[in-house]
């Protein structure tokens, strides 16, 4: 008889969609829908989709994003995603035997698409504190294939955020040495007082930006890079979007970047409400703890290890037992990847208070039994 097939967490999650409580990829449920839903209902009335979109994307939209990461004189790029940012960068700047210095935990997709270049990644430990890459272990692991230093501020799945000095640090290292520094902000809406390190090294630094987060647009898949122009003529070689990226989508994020200033303070307030929610939760159930708190992005990751309890299994029994979407570890970690779950909380409270009844009863049913004291 052949072997049940895995568990598969997403097709389950998809089919259920409406009744689950989605903590597992960092979205934002948060944003008020009236903010979006009425242009881009608009754009569908126009039937804006049987055309295609102006290649360059709409200019609004370009010279928003460029206001929006106030960094005059570094141009932005739309992809579909930062994602497709994120390939087309290391596909154009990496070859076989490159090395980039990136850290784990991290987002290992980056880390995937250095693969495919036949380059490599020098993974930085930084599952202790300051949870975070500090400027003397970059400088130490840079070596002669250094090509790259990915840094992802704030970090997903860790929530920890970089200090402008440490930026600035970082960035003068790049500088120095000549190396492309890849500032991932997807979660920098998020963070207070955040800084760019295109602030320090314009010309080495390409940043990387999203609407998926901040704007809760990540189904409408749209993102993009910011570099100077001559770097933005080196990467678009790999553009794939010739033909523009998806006009309801940049209809989308027009609205979402345009009105950000009067809702965006709203939505941070809420997540930070729901991360402290989760530290309480988190703090009544034994053997799991809080890596980073408070998180400076939408995120948190939750030390199970001690429970004995794998992360797989924490998360299967959270959404198949009680509807509620967290992440495994493994996803996030190749060293420490069953040592921990994710969790995300731009959400309605009533989606954290599901996440406060199923944590300590997920956890309760899995544990070990012990033997009788
Ligand atoms: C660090 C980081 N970069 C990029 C992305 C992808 O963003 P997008 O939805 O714009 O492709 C994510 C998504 O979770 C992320 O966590």
């Amino acid at each position: 008889m052949a072997a049940p097939a895995p568990f598969d967490a997403f097709r389950y999650a998809h089919a259920h969609r409406n009744e689950v409580v989605w903590l597992s990829q960092n979205t934002n449920h948060l944003v008020p829908p009236d903010v979006i839903r009425p242009a881009v209902e608009a754009a569908l009335r126009e039937r804006r989709y049987e055309g295609y979109p102006l290649g360059s994307g709409e200019p609004e939209l370009l010279e928003l994003v460029a206001r929006d990461l106030g960094r005059p004189g570094l141009v932005p790029f739309l992809t579909s995603g930062g994602t497709e940012s994120l390939y087309m960068i290391t596909r154009a700047l990496l070859s076989a035997g490159d090395e980039v210095v990136a850290s784990d935990p991290s987002y290992l997709i980056i880390h995937r698409f250095v693969e495919l270049c036949g380059a490599r990644t020098r993974n930085l430990d930084i599952y202790a504190p300051p949870y975070r890459l500090t400027a003397d272990r970059v400088q130490e692991a840079i070596g002669p294939a250094t090509k790259m230093i990915l840094l992802i501020d704030p970090l997903n799945p860790l929530g920890s955020g970089y200090p402008r000095e440490e930026v600035r640090a970082i960035a003068e290292i790049a500088h120095d040495r000549h190396l492309t520094l890849l500032n991932d902000v997807t979660y920098r809406d998020f963070s207070e007082g955040h800084t760019l390190a295109a602030e320090f090294a314009p010309e080495e630094t390409i940043t990387v930006w999203s609407v998926s987060k901040n704007c809760g647009l990540a189904g409408l898949r749209l993102g993009g890079l910011l570099a100077p122009p001559e770097r933005v003529k080196e990467l678009a070689r790999f553009n794939t979007n010739d033909l523009g990226v998806n006009i309801l989508a940049q209809v989308a994020a027009i609205e979402g970047l345009r009105t950000k200033a009067r809702w965006i303070g709203g939505v941070v307030a809420q997540t930070r409400a729901n991360g402290a929610r989760i530290r309480d939760v988190v703090a009544s159930v034994p053997g799991t703890r809080l890596l980073v708190f408070p998180s400076r992005a939408n995120m948190m990751a939750i030390d199970v290890a001690a429970t004995g309890v794998g992360p797989e299994a924490i998360q299967r029994e959270m959404l198949e037992r009680h509807g509620v979407f967290l992440r495994a570890g493994n996803y996030l970690s190749k060293a420490h990847g069953t040592q921990f779950v994710r969790v995300s909380f731009s959400n309605p409270p009533g989606d954290i208070e599901r996440f406060a009844e199923a944590f300590p009863a997920a956890l309760a049913s899995l544990r070990p039994v012990t033997a009788a004291a």
